[in-house]
């Protein structure tokens, strides 16, 4: 067989890879502007909660170069971008409730010009009471959700039972997306108030639905579309609506195209992030680190409105065992209503929070009875007989005891551990330290409905093959594993099949690209539509080969029965002179999945994704500076639809990862204003911040237990909780460095500031 037509589970470079390395990949920014293209600008809030006394644009509208202003009295339709509770402005009206809220909208002829007149707008303000903080928004018991529960069994009894109990708690704060390309949408008028719209957004069709209600349109006069994006890591997903919804407002009123793009600055002020979050907990447990009872609290920072801070929360009290049997347990979740902006999706959707909250609650248990954090964490591993997630799923497969046992292996963890006590004993200013842990991520959505795709696919008669499907391109590899399955489905090379911009008159109602599991979904639709094709190219192969439909084999580039065949295109030629049609739509909805979010409990997941690390980390006492020098890595793909692009989502997603734990640290001024806005004063990790030993391996021979495409299996989103790993080793430096006492006050991220406040200086 020839390996160029059977491209699935190959490592083939990313579609756009040679176009990203020579720049000549375009995003919305570098498309052919319009005739006529006018720039936006916003007129955000400068205050955290104020009633709005005036608003007067005159100087605005009278600069130079400026076309035109709009605020929410602009709004033909309903001004409202919320997208699942309804009650979320797109522009404030009279009252602002976080510092960065759009308020107005200005087009120019030139982004300088927008920019400059946006200097014009006077506005006056009555300051309200805000709550900036987790604490003040608990303590005025103010949530944009009602709080959540999830409970199993009696963990009250259970704990009041336990030989041993302690208290603890621990906070991580909140990320920025930084994304390369910043939040873009460029809104063009049609015919008969059509509007198309370039939005770089994980959501063409929530972008057409907001937008569609704002204008007071049908979906079908709005079309959205995306090609690619240059990052989105889950800021896309809700947060693209708002900048599309501005620049369409702005196209409505001024009849012309319109481009909205935010500066790095405005980007960060006005866009929400991860949530931070707190958690509290009781654990009862027992002399050999059994824990017997959770009594947990997690509260995140949602901002001004809910924005996607529910299912966040959801998808966080749902990761709150992480890899770990908890019999009894009790899970409280509050999303706290705050006047900052309104944080969002971002990687690993609250799971991240979730596995924090329980890890640094293992590290406690380990703490109090002096044994190795690892032990403990090995202790509660989900086993025979104690498999079931607190929501009442069975974990099913479980790959996670091979992956240990070959990470052993893999990091050298005995000598590795070793070599570090050693060089504890001999250094007195650099002190290093050593993690173990898994990750369970669970893959779908929490709410079934969202678990369905489309695809559409064309067969032309020379035989090359046009692919779309609802999926989004933002950097993951989502096109050429979908590319890879439609290649792989009618046996012809890559290059033969075309994949296409994500479209909403293409492919319609589809869900947002997140989750981890956009290959899941539009690869299986992908691979319908294509096995629709190949049940009517079969006919005709039967009849032109002079066999039986069911007899012919897609291989090689051609179409066999027997030992007889034709080119793939001969018989596309063929089809067509046979009035056969060679278009088709996939469809595909996720099996087996329900959840009741009122008890919190049911099957939400179609199944897990496992991984590994084994890190090693040091600090400098002196200076609180944190180096992660080893990882090593073992994550599940099941069978991999693309190693290589596989290979670089853990990679990247760790060292995403290692930001949010480590160094990215969010700053807000007492009157709730974002101090770091930029580069500058925000510390992302670099090429310099990846560790000098960086192995990171598929676990072999693992197809997924589900008929999932091809058997593979997601990892946008799972590897990122393995970073956790680098803040539990560099928590172990501090502890050995100092003592666990002081150890577990360290918060994250873990910046120098936060290690020296741990080692008490
Ligand atoms: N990888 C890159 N390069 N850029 C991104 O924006 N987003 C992540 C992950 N990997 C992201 C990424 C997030 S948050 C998710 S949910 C998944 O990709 C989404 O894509 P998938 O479902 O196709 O894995
Ligand atoms: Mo990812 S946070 O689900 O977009």
């Amino acid at each position: 067989m020839n390996e160029i037509f059977s491209p699935a589970h190959k490592p083939v470079p990313h579609e756009s890879a040679a176009r990203h390395a020579a720049g000549s990949a375009l995003y919305i920014d570098d498309a052919r502007q319009p005739e006529g293209l006018l720039h936006a600008w916003v007129i955000t809030s400068t205050r955290a909660h104020a009633r709005i006394l005036t608003l007067d644009l005159a100087a605005v509208r009278a600069a130079p170069g400026v076309v035109a202003t709009a605020t929410a009295e602009d709004i033909p339709g309903t001004n409202d971008a919320g997208p699942i509770l309804a009650g979320e402005p797109l522009l404030a009206e009279r009252v602002v409730t976080y510092a960065g809220e759009p308020i107005a909208v200005i087009a120019a002829t030139s982004l300088a010009a927008a920019r400059h007149a946006a200097g014009l707008a006077a506005i006056t303000y009555e300051d309200l009471p805000a709550i900036l903080t987790i604490e003040a928004a608990r303590a005025a018991a103010a949530y944009v959700v009602p709080p959540m529960r999830l409970e199993r069994g009696d963990p009250d009894a259970a704990m009041a039972a336990a030989p041993h109990r302690l208290t603890g708690r621990a906070e991580a704060g909140g990320q920025d997306h930084f994304y390369l390309e910043t939040q873009i949408a460029q809104a063009e008028p049609g015919e008969d108030g059509a509007l198309h719209i370039l939005s770089s957004t994980q959501h063409p069709t929530e972008v057409q639905h907001i937008v569609a209600r704002l204008l007071g349109r049908p979906y079908a006069a709005i079309t959205v579309e995306v090609r690619r994006m240059g990052g989105a890591f889950g800021g896309k997903e809700s947060q693209a609506s708002l900048i599309a919804g501005m620049a369409a407002l702005l196209a409505h009123k001024t009849g012309r195209a319109v481009k909205l793009r935010l500066v790095r600055d405005a980007d960060m002020v006005i866009t929400g992030k991860r949530h931070d979050v707190q958690a509290r907990f009781e654990v009862g447990y027992d002399d050999a680190g059994h824990i017997l009872a959770l009594d947990m609290e997690i509260a995140l920072r949602a901002g001004n409105v809910a924005d996607l801070s529910g299912p966040v929360l959801t998808r966080a009290l749902c990761h709150a065992d992480n890899a770990y049997w908890l019999p009894d347990i009790r899970v409280r979740g509050y999303a706290c209503r705050t006047n900052t902006v309104s944080n969002t999706a971002f990687r690993g959707f609250g799971g991240p929070q979730g596995i924090f909250a329980i890890e640094a609650a293992i590290t406690h248990v380990a703490a109090a009875l002096g044994k190795r954090p690892e032990d403990i964490r090995a202790r509660n591993a989900y086993g025979p007989g104690r498999d079931i997630t607190p929501y009442g799923q069975p974990i099913g497969a479980d790959n996670l005891p091979r992956i240990m046992a070959e990470l052993e292996t893999l990091a050298g963890i005995p000598a590795r551990r070793a070599a570090i006590t050693a060089f504890n004993a001999t250094h007195a200013t650099i002190k290093k330290g050593f993690a173990v842990m898994p990750v369970k991520f669970g893959i779908s959505f929490n709410l079934p409905s969202l678990n369905q795709a489309g695809a559409l696919v064309h067969v032309y008669t020379d035989g090359s093959v046009h692919l779309n499907h609802g999926g989004t391109e933002m950097g993951q590899g989502l096109y050429v594993k979908i590319a890879q399955v439609v290649a792989q489905g009618f046996a012809v090379s890559l290059d033969q099949v075309h994949v296409s911009s994500t479209r909403t008159d293409k492919v319609p109602n589809t869900s947002a690209t997140a989750a981890s599991s956009g290959t899941d979904i539009n690869g299986m639709a992908a691979l319908a539509a294509v096995e629709t094709i190949k049940t009517r190219m079969a006919e005709i192969a039967a009849r032109k080969l002079e066999g039986d439909p069911a007899d012919v084999v897609f291989a090689d580039g051609r179409v066999f029965v027997g030992n007889r065949s034709l080119a793939f295109k001969e018989l596309a030629q063929a089809c067509w002179a046979e009035r056969v049609s060679l278009s088709a739509t996939g469809y595909y909805k996720t099996p087996e999945i329900h959840f009741d979010q009122a008890s919190m409990s049911g099957h939400p997941f179609y199944y897990f994704a496992h991984g590994a690390c084994a890190v090693e980390a040091a600090i400098d006492t002196l200076t609180g500076a944190a180096r992660i020098l080893a990882v090593h890595i073992i994550q599940d793909c099941g069978a991999s639809l693309n190693p290589a692009v596989d290979i670089g989502q853990i990679e990247g997603a760790f060292i995403q990862g290692l930001g949010w734990l480590l160094m990215e640290e969010l700053v807000w001024d007492a009157d709730g204003r974002l101090q770091t806005h930029a580069p500058s004063t925000y510390k992302i990790p670099t090429a310099r911040d990846v560790p000098p030993v960086f192995v990171t391996k598929l676990l072999d021979n693992a197809p997924n237990a589900k008929p999932t495409i091809f058997r593979s299996k997601a990892v946008g989103e799972p590897p990122f909780m393995l970073a956790i790993g680098a803040w539990l080793a560099v928590q172990d430096a501090v502890a050995n460095a100092s003592s666990w006492e002081c150890a577990l006050k360290l918060n994250a991220p873990a910046t120098p500031e936060a290690v020296l406040r741990a080692l008490g200086k």
